[in-house]
């Protein structure tokens, strides 16, 4: 035998022992409403914060709108290593009573708690990693009553990184993508379901094969409350909404909202397009600073409605607005159907006021005979007049704002 045979042959075996354990589908079929660390404190994070986003939930509405997890992220446990047992440890001055006490009070107001691992041997900040000792850990987290699980890709052995496409172009037997599925069998084999996210930064086509082993997958490096951050992630996103459905969703980054100095115009594009393209929205700020302007855009209903639709799984998709439209990018007009209609949303990239148009007709899935009302999601109420189907609507859109429309049979 020659060498190559060889290679080809253990390369086979090693894809032949690769799990292919499904994600959990007791858990994770519509975008996670929740709330995360990282955005607002970094590392410096500790019972008390986690808990005040919790009792936040509560006492702002939160809860009531549909925010469920309260995930801890970086920076959590013990950085020297792990116990004589193998496992990761909570660090004792920020977690006084461990991560299971922090959960016991986060589901004890009817949430539910994430944390935070990495596919590598240390997290970004240097803690222990996961990956070896996936069972362990999968194990660990269900008996602290863990819901969701970030999962990062810091610190990973160069056996464990892709240098190149792999053969045939099929991501889903990448390396990058084993050490995914390791976590994936490991949490499919413990009895409480564990949302994953997939925590990949849109590297290893992860939007190929994010669902047959996650709920969710980031699609892009790290967030920042800018507009410039919100437009690359809006045109990184259009690339791949194909891959969102019920179970699967691109994940565009925790939110910026209160950080910052986005205006409030930048702040209602930001959940407007985590909302319509389905994305997880965990909120990343101190909730004790959100005025109520701010508290009213994370509470809409009719937008938190489009993003946990039962009945649609699907996105909002660009569309063209009249028949020669320009195109930009990111685009600026999207339609997409929910259980209540059809929605146009239309984001104004321009740094001024501008006045947005479409031809009613050219809406997908509206029809091209009738008549037809416009309610501003918004605010909640129908626009005066009935718009036929022949019929063409502006508007006018302040700079980096975004409009957001329910539109059904008169
Ligand atoms: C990054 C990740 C961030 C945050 C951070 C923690 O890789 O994308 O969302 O989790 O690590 O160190």
């Amino acid at each position: 035998m020659t060498v190559l045979p060889i290679i080809l042959v253990a390369a086979s075996l090693v894809l032949a022992q690769a799990p292919t354990d499904p994600p959990s589908n007791q858990t994770g079929r519509l975008p996670a409403l929740g709330w995360n660390t990282w955005n607002a404190y970094g590392c410096n994070i500790n019972e008390s914060k986690v808990l005040a986003a919790a009792n936040q939930f509560v006492s702002l509405g939160l809860k009531n709108a549909g925010y469920e997890y309260i995930n801890i992220d970086d920076c959590w446990s013990v950085i020297s290593g792990r116990d004589s047992s193998g496992r990761i440890v909570p660090d004792p001055t920020k977690f006084p009573n461990g991560i299971s006490g922090v959960a016991s009070q986060v589901h004890a107001l009817g949430l539910k708690i994430g944390i935070y691992s990495d596919a590598g041997t240390n997290t970004c900040a240097g803690f222990p990693g996961s990956l070896g000792h996936e069972v362990t850990d999968a194990t660990t987290f269900a008996s602290w009553g863990i819901d969701y699980l970030k999962y990062d890709n810091c610190n990973v052995p160069n056996n464990w990184t892709d240098s190149s496409s792999p053969p045939g172009g099929d991501w889903y037997n990448s390396n990058s993508a084993i050490r995914y599925r390791q976590m994936a069998a490991a949490l499919a084999h413990i009895s409480h379901p564990i949302q994953l996210d997939i925590c990949i930064w849109g590297l290893a086509d992860v939007w190929t094969w994010g669902a047959r082993v996650g709920h969710s997958w980031r699609m892009l490096g790290d967030a920042s409350p800018t507009w410039s951050y919100i437009m690359n992630i809006i045109k990184v996103n259009v690339a791949h909404l194909d891959a969102v459905d019920f179970f699967g969703h691109n994940d565009m980054d925790m939110m910026e909202i209160g950080n910052g100095d986005l205006s409030i115009q930048e702040e209602r594009t930001h959940f407007a397009a985590w909302a319509f393209f389905k994305s997880p929205i965990l909120l990343g700020t101190d909730l004790s600073q959100l005025t109520s302007e701010e508290i009213g855009i994370i509470t809409n209903k009719e937008l938190l409605a489009f993003s946990q639709d039962t009945i649609i799984g699907t996105p909002a998709m660009p569309f063209i607005a009249f028949p020669g439209a320009p195109t930009t990018s990111p685009p600026e007009y999207y339609a997409g159907a929910s259980s209540k209609g059809i929605h146009v949303f239309i984001i104004n990239t321009s740094s001024s006021t501008a006045s947005k148009n479409f031809a009613l007709s050219n809406v997908p899935g509206l029809g091209t005979s009738g008549n037809f009302k416009i309610h501003d999601m918004w605010s909640s109420s129908d626009l005066s007049g009935i718009f036929s189907a022949n019929s063409s609507f502006t508007v006018d859109v302040q700079a980096h704002d975004t409009v957001a429309y329910l539109i059904t049979r008169a």
